[in-house]
């Protein structure tokens, strides 16, 4: 717990800059890093940009993949989470274009896009942390209420209150938020070695007390992190305001 989302993101970055560093210290593989956007992550994505820039950490023997991305938007397109990452953070850093992996919301063959990823997940060795972000209802990633806690990498469509949540980002238009979008499963994110979730706002609050305080529930499904060994909840006094 920390007072406001300011710390939380300082504490988050800390974490994740001594988890890379530890790793890196006998390095026999990359790092593999699962990464969200959000509003939730930016002051986390700051203080990893000023730990770069101070020469504290590198992020080239680091992996990472995203966990979703709309359906249908051009990758550069101002909304996509495609943009949103390179806006928010990998410009700023060092690592190598080619080790960056999203999802790509536009392929022709959206199954086997999905397959693809979680292909290629395997392929490096699986994810050594996931760091997340939630929805109001809940949901990590895009993994929307009712999602299978076992869901794999896959297409989702969206929940009207997510739709509703996100018009902001798309000029207060809820008809031009796409429907549907590509999204890692819950049972993809349960398989990381460890999730650190940054949950602020109040906001949050009422999902944050449903995912921890009751039980494991696929309408909540952040909750399927009661059954992660390693798991680890970074909040503001805000978001737990419920608790
Ligand atoms: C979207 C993303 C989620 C994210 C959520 C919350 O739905 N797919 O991964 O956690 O937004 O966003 P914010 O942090 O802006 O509240």
């Amino acid at each position: 717990l920390r007072d406001d989302p300011a710390a939380v993101g300082e504490y988050t970055a800390n974490y994740i800059c001594k988890r890379i560093n530890e790793f890196n210290a006998t390095p026999q593989r990359p790092f593999v890093l699962g990464l969200p956007t959000g509003s939730s992550p930016i002051p986390t994505y700051k203080v990893l940009i000023r730990m770069v820039k101070e020469g504290k950490l590198s992020f080239k023997n680091v992996i990472t993949f995203n966990m979703d991305e709309y359906v249908g938007l051009p990758r550069d397109h101002p909304e996509s989470y495609h943009t949103f990452m390179f806006r928010e953070f990998f410009s700023h850093i060092d690592i190598p274009p080619s080790q960056v992996h999203l999802l790509d919301g536009t392929a022709a063959d959206l199954i086997g896009e999905c397959a693809n990823y979680e292909a290629l997940i395997r392929s490096v060795g699986g994810i050594e942390l996931f760091l997340g972000g939630i929805g109001e209802d809940g949901h990590i990633a895009f993994n929307e209420p009712g999602s299978s806690l076992k869901s794999r990498t896959r297409i989702k469509t969206l929940a009207y209150d997510t739709i509703l949540a996100n018009a902001r980002f798309f000029g207060n238009d809820i008809t031009a938020v796409p429907r549907m979008a590509l999204t890692v499963g819950v049972g993809t994110v349960l398989d990381s070695r460890e999730v650190v979730v940054v949950v602020t706002g109040q906001r949050k609050a009422l999902a944050l007390s449903k995912a921890i305080e009751e039980g494991v529930n696929h309408l909540w499904t952040l909750s399927a992190l009661q059954h992660h060994p390693w798991a680890l909840i970074v909040a503001d006094g805000d978001a737990t305001l419920e608790l």
